[in-house]
């Protein structure tokens, strides 16, 4: 048995989603863009799943856009509303994007930065939360930006950022917002509406749903371009014959989250704490992010001297699973740029361990954790590498 403990990278597929899904890779099959009886049975399988998307962030059902996962909606979020613009004034504009971003968000925008774009990064504070001041201070400037890409909650650290806030001032500039909300949904309430951005991305292996799907949500303000053409499936947006075993259970996951949330954070939350209790022992441990509202299944730690994927492989070693902040190469490990924006050392960043807690996590897991971790601190081989770090 092994105690899992990065549900932030992924989520185990809940039971009873598996049983909403089954159906669908067996006796229900058709293609929903066909008119027989097997077309209209998956396509109302398929608007189904669209409203219990929308009601997991009170969005409404038209206006959500099923993706392949939380890398296409970013994508299409960053390179859709690129594209349209550009399309229309025929010049290049102006991306904000956080510098705290996954991937899928900062790699779509350096795309635009080659492509002639003006690209900017929203930095954060010391507890990885975007910097308010430096926001209004961009969307004042001569020239603001065309769109803002902005997460709800950061993977790594779990940090919770003043969306409301954000799109409110940005809002004031008539500035779009896109939302990156694939951590904080189905972990802290989540609503569209009124964290009044204009796009929102989903994943559904991060609620307890099957990886391949996702979606993006928009208020339909904004011209997309499709990033996939063809077929004309998505209401133009996103071609390609639906996932319909997918999408099912990205419904059926949705619909679980919204009824059980308060008592899935209610549960993270405590375990989280009892976690952060017992890393509170040890002087040589640091929580990043410890005073900013956080996700309540999120602990993100250094332990100083204590190389992060060395840990992660001890831990592996003793059946536990947790990631790290850094980026492996080959050959050397760079420091987790989510880290570093907070001005976190390297030498810190390099240490850090994220453990993200879910819906079945038990006390034992944590307390397992936690004495396997007392072992790594007391054993002499780590305190000495750690005495080599520090005199490095
Ligand atoms: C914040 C964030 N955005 C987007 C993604 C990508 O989602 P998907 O795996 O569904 O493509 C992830 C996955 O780790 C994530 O943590």
């Amino acid at each position: 048995m092994t105690t899992y403990l990065d549900h932030n990278a992924t989520t185990p597929l809940d039971p009873r989603v598996r049983e909403a899904m089954l159906p669908y890779m067996g006796e229900l099959y058709g293609n929903a863009s066909s008119v027989h009886r097997h077309g209209r049975l998956v396509r109302g399988a398929l608007d189904r799943a669209r409203e219990q998307v929308a009601a997991l962030v009170g969005a409404h059902p038209s206006q959500v856009t099923f993706t392949s996962g939380g890398t296409e909606a970013n994508n299409l979020a960053i390179k859709g509303v690129s594209d349209a613009l550009r399309a229309t004034r025929g010049t290049e504009g102006r991306l904000l994007v956080g510098a705290i971003e996954h991937p899928c968000v900062l790699d779509p925008a350096d795309l635009q930065s080659r492509l002639g774009w003006q690209v900017d990064y929203l930095g954060v504070d010391q507890q990885g939360r975007f910097d308010i001041k430096a926001f209004e201070s961009v969307l004042n400037a001569s020239n603001p930006p065309d769109l803002v890409s902005l997460m709800l909650a950061n993977n790594e650290t779990g940090a919770i950022q003043p969306l409301a806030e954000l799109s409110a001032i940005a809002r004031q500039h008539h500035v779009p917002v896109h939302t990156d909300a694939t951590q904080a949904a189905g972990k802290i309430p989540v609503d569209f509406e009124a964290l009044g951005v204009h796009l929102m991305t989903l994943s559904s292996h991060k609620l307890y749903g099957p990886l391949g799907a996702g979606a993006l949500i928009s208020d339909k303000t904004l011209t997309l371009s499709p990033q996939l053409h063809g077929g004309g499936h998505e209401r133009g947006l996103r071609s390609g014959t639906e996932n319909i075993a997918a999408i099912v259970g990205f419904g059926a996951a949705a619909e679980l989250a919204l009824q059980e949330l308060d008592q899935r954070h209610a549960h993270m939350r405590a375990l989280r704490d009892r976690l952060e209790r017992g890393l509170a022992q040890w002087p040589q441990v640091t929580v990043f992010a410890q005073a900013a509202e956080r996700l309540p299944n999120t602990v993100q730690f250094g332990i100083d001297g204590m190389h992060g994927e060395t840990t992660l492989m001890k831990l592996d070693m003793k059946g536990i699973a947790v990631s790290s902040g850094s980026a492996c190469h080959a050959d050397h490990a760079d420091p987790s740029h989510v880290l570093t924006a907070m001005g976190v050392s390297a030498d810190l960043a390099l240490t850090a361990i994220r453990a993200s807690i879910g819906k079945e996590t038990t006390e034992a897991e944590i307390d397992h954790l936690l004495r396997v971790l007392e072992q790594l601190l007391n054993d002499p081989l780590n305190s000495a590498a750690a005495a080599r770090v520090s005199q490095a």
